[in-house]
């Protein structure tokens, strides 16, 4: 159980709201439990015919909790990444609703990678995308380096998995993988919109289409296994140790 997501259910949509403002939504395992739940109890619900995730107005998401990566650096536990993280991939990797995103912020990390799984993303005009693993010491995770050149191409995806470049909301957009850009504080709003419209066409052709826009579940999941595996070895590391550590001491030194 945690506060820090709210999972409603609105009309036909299933809103997942991360509030964790004092920490820029930074996605701690109970938050990453409690949203794979919302996707998993969602699929055989009838009535709910699509997910929104949002951060609520502001920020979507800094991603992992960095305190939860550098408990993961020094244990000896063999496991590539704390099992909730992985549970969320794989929710998001099954899910069979149409998935719809509403970045008002910054998206950082997996609040970046997890849109490579939306049908739609809305994002407010000031919103920012970036995965800095690189800057970490890390790899991709979420099956980001299959679906991200998949969306975007290969130099764009470049630039920001393996150069850990930030995109403004305009060149997401440019690039893809964000569908509508809006004033700020108004993602949700859209977001609710374009749930209702979905909500409003045949379900089962809905579904069925969506699969065919999709990659293969299997190709995706395996993907993620071997992303996993390197990130739970880049855990470790030296490099990733560093960065953790340099982090938190700018906040000491600030
Ligand atoms: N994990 C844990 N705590 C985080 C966090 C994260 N990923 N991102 C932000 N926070 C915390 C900060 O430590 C700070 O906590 P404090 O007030 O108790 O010191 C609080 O959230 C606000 O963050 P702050 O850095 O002051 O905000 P900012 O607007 O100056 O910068 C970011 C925002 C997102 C650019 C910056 O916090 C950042 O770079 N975070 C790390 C992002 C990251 O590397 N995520 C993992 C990707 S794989």
């Amino acid at each position: 159980m945690t506060d820090h997501v709210t999972v409603t259910d609105e009309d036909s949509a299933r809103i997942i709201t991360m509030r964790r403002p004092d920490k820029k939504n930074a996605l701690t395992q109970g938050m990453y439990t409690a949203m794979a739940d919302a996707i998993n109890s969602a699929q055989s619900d009838p009535n709910i015919r699509s997910i929104v995730i949002s951060g609520g107005p502001g920020v979507f998401t800094a991603g992992n909790d960095l305190e939860d990566f550098a408990r993961a650096n020094t244990s000896n536990d063999d496991s590539s990444r704390p099992m909730a993280a992985t549970l969320f991939l794989r929710a998001l990797a099954d899910n069979e609703k149409p998935l719809i995103g509403a970045v008002d912020g910054i998206a950082v990390g997996v609040g970046t990678t997890m849109l490579f799984h939306c049908d739609y993303v809305v994002a407010g005009s000031t919103a920012t995308f970036s995965t800095p693993f690189i800057h970490l010491g890390l790899v991709p995770e979420a099956a980001s380096s299959l679906l991200a050149p998949r969306v975007m191409g290969h130099q764009r995806a470049f630039s920001m998995l393996v150069m850990g470049r930030t995109v403004t909301a305009e060149e997401a957009r440019e690039a893809g993988f964000v569908n509508a850009v809006v004033a700020p504080g108004h993602t949700e709003a859209e977001a609710r919109k374009i749930a209702r419209e979905i909500g409003s066409l045949p379900k089962d052709a809905v579904a069925l289409t969506r699969k065919l826009l999709k990659p293969a579940r299997e190709d995706v999941q395996r993907r993620m296994d071997e992303e996993s595996h390197h990130f739970g070895e880049r855990l470790k590391s030296d490099e990733a140790r560093n960065a953790f550590s340099a982090f938190f001491a700018r906040k000491k030194k600030a």
